[in-house]
């Protein structure tokens, strides 16, 4: 059996369209309708015409598509392709937060569970942190949730204070400083690009920091160079696609002595027979409760509306 072939065949037949992010593994991007960042996959999903939305992603892509699309059927490979970040924070704990906080806006990265999104006055990504956070008027205090790494960035890169969530990515905290001097040592030349999810200590040595889809456009902008690449391995199948000539190098990471590379567990859980099942068998779907999605689509849409200019 084909596997691939056999996908393409029963989403043609079922007018399905195949969402990948750039962490899935590289035949799963292949297959993809369209492959991208958080931003990009949500204004994909945003405008499609397809019944069905087979989303090779995590748990809170496929929601927020969920939410823009009731209509729908929105089907995760994996339901267990989960998110350490959004998992850091729970619906209870972020409520009593942002009731310590009256008078805040609040913005949260769009990694979170639709009901964070739902307690939400924004939503945000990597691509678009900067713009979303700089359309608040300065004077309005901001709680920044649930990632602190890309908060910390945003107030640096901004000079605002924000009131941050103690949350972040476990792939993203598990790059080590001292291994990347050393490779960096080895490798002067090279350029360090890093996602801002990334510790500050890492973003500190790096030329670029952007999220995967402004990563990939760094490189095809600078094809004369070699690259030390800070975020999950996944995303070099598209780097090498677009830049075959380039050296890149996965930044080390703290536990692993065999191998330089960090991968994302939860995005790594999809695989091209699950895929398959899921859209043959239209299982398993993702379903988000209806007072929940309305107003988890506010933040959301506005997210969406200032991304447009
Ligand atoms: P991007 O929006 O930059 O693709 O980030 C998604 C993500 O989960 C990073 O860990
Ligand atoms: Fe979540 Fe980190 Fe995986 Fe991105 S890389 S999906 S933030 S656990």
């Amino acid at each position: 059996m084909d596997l691939k072939q056999d996908i393409l065949q029963l989403k043609r037949e079922k007018n399905a369209v195949i969402l990948a992010h750039y962490y899935q593994r590289p035949e799963i991007q292949e297959i993809a309708d369209y492959v991208g960042d958080s931003l990009g996959l949500s204004q994909k999903a945003a405008e499609t015409h397809a019944d069905i939305i087979v989303f090779a992603g995590v748990r809170f892509m496929a929601e927020t598509a969920k939410i823009l699309n009731p209509d729908k059927k929105v089907i995760l490979p994996d339901l267990d392709a989960g998110c350490s970040l959004a998992d850091s924070c729970v619906p209870n704990d972020f409520a009593t937060f942002v009731r310590a906080h009256p008078d805040h806006t609040v913005i949260t990265y769009i990694n979170c569970s639709a009901e964070i999104k739902a307690m939400s006055d924004l939503v945000c990504t990597s691509s678009n942190a900067l713009k979303i956070v700089g359309s608040v008027p300065k004077d309005r205090p901001i709680i920044f949730a649930p990632d602190k790494n890309l908060g910390k960035y945003i107030e640096e890169r901004t000079g605002r204070n924000m009131v941050l969530w103690d949350g972040s990515c476990a792939v993203h905290e598990a790059f080590c400083i001292d291994k990347l001097i050393e490779v960096h040592q080895k490798h002067p030349e090279a350029l360090i690009i890093a996602h801002p999810e990334s510790e500050e200590h890492i973003l500190k040595t790096a030329k670029y920091i952007g999220s995967t889809a402004g990563m990939i456009h760094y490189v095809e902008q600078h094809p004369d160079k070699k690259f030390i690449v800070a975020t999950e391995v996944g995303i070099l199948h598209e780097m090498k696609k677009k830049v075959p000539g380039t050296e890149l190098i996965p930044a080390p990471s703290k536990e692993d002595n065999t191998c330089a590379c960090s991968e994302c567990g939860f995005m790594k859980l999809n695989t091209l027979q699950k895929v398959y099942d899921c859209l043959f068998y239209e299982t398993p779907r993702i379903n988000v409760a209806e007072t929940i999605r309305k107003k988890a689509l506010i933040p959301i849409q506005r997210m969406l509306e200032l991304s447009k200019a």
